[in-house]
């Protein structure tokens, strides 16, 4: 049965678990430790330590880390409810807080529910914290959604996979007359908390660091060498901007008031001999960590990419940014097709079918 942690909060370009543990058959035995240096929601790391093999990974985004980092790491109900308890007291003594400027965060969370969830914001110490971590993580996967279906949606009307807009956002809820709900926060979160961890935790524990995957293996003294398995899906070509799309949950993290995109090409990839650089410099960020016989299995895609090229490019860039080890293909691409998404009707254009393929090689 699916582990309730799994879907805490949705992710954009998430695989499922199942895939995962195809690979960690396949590939590991027991004790075996596995490594994400894209990971997302964390499914890798958590389907990993559920199934007994050590695991870790690093992501750059920091909802991708607060969430995989929870997931990881998770602590027992009894903390969670007590350090619940704790910032609720506190929270109803404090004064109220200064609201962001603009009339976007008004119109999304009803007054209480946006000074509880100001308050929180500058409370948990979600990078250093287990405990805090696991709540920011519950409160990411209520921050937004479909509030009318559901009473555990803390926002106006919105999807929960990504942030829509501010400005969109606004426009849509005064046209359709559609308001904020009032929602307390900490009897939101103590519920989901409760849901989440209600079957057994993981027998192991992880851990994910919010890191460049160019420098992951400097973030992992300890793994050096030690790596078996590697199961990833980097950023696709022309694909998605995780730091835009994610821009309210960054928020929530301490991120800025609005969505920023950044100029830098680093997350929303558009230039093919860039993109390949790019993996060729992420998979030497790993290189410390891997076994002499890791294998590596990669789930990749692109709006403008065909699959024997992706292939290539993998191959070229593994062995550039690999140098010293041999690189045989295991498995030369399974095709699915990346199912519609919830975000096409907010994206002109996304309708497009596309495809995914999973590639697996052996270091040798
Ligand atoms: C396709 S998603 C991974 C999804 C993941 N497999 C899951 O199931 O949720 C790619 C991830 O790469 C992350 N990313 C982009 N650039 C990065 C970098 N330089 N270092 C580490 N992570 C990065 C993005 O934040 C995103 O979370």
């Amino acid at each position: 049965m699916r582990h309730p942690l799994h879907s805490i909060c949705p992710y954009f370009a998430m695989f499922p678990e199942d895939f995962v543990a195809r690979q960690i058959f396949a590939y590991t035995r027991r004790g075996d430790t596995i490594f994400d240096p894209f990971s997302g929601r964390g499914t890798t790391v958590f389907e990993s330590l559920l199934h007994g093999r050590p695991a870790a990974g690093v992501d750059i985004n920091p909802v991708a880390a607060c969430i995989s980092g929870a997931k990881a790491n998770t602590p027992v109900l009894p903390s969670v409810d007590r350090r619940l308890r704790h910032l609720e007291g506190l929270q109803r003594k404090a004064g109220p807080l200064a609201t962001p400027a603009g009339d976007f965060f008004s119109a999304c969370f009803h007054p209480q529910t946006l000074q509880q969830l100001l308050f929180l914001r500058a409370r948990l110490d979600w990078e250093h914290a287990r405990v805090d971590r696991f709540i920011a993580a519950v409160v990411l996967g209520c921050l937004h959604g479909e509030s009318h279906k559901s009473r555990n949606c803390l926002s106006n009307r919105m999807p929960r996979t990504i942030s829509t807009k501010p400005d969109y956002s606004v426009r849509w809820w005064t046209e359709k007359g559609y308001t904020a709900p009032e929602r307390d926060v900490f009897a939101v979160v103590r519920r989901m908390a409760r849901y989440r961890l209600r079957h057994p935790p993981a027998p192991l524990r992880g851990a994910v660091r919010r890191r460049d995957a160019r420098g992951a293996a400097a973030g992992f003294p300890g793994l050096r060498r030690s790596v078996s398995l590697m199961v990833t899906s980097p950023p696709y070509l022309d694909t998605t901007h995780y730091a835009e799309d994610q821009w309210l949950r960054s928020w929530f993290l301490g991120g800025p008031e609005r969505p920023t995109s950044r100029t830098d090409g680093d997350d929303r990839h558009t230039n093919l001999g860039a993109y390949w650089r790019f993996l060729t410099e992420a998979w030497a960020g790993c290189a410390g960590l891997l076994r002499e016989d890791a294998v590596i299995v990669v789930r990749i895609g692109g709006a403008r990419i065909a699959k024997d090229d992706l292939l290539a490019g993998l191959r070229r860039s593994l062995a550039a940014g690999l140098a010293g080890f041999e690189i045989r293909t295991l498995h030369a691409g399974s095709t699915t097709a990346i199912r519609n998404r919830q975000t096409n009707v907010f994206r002109p254009g996304t309708t497009r079918q596309r495809y995914e393929h999973d590639f697996a090689f052996r270091l040798q």
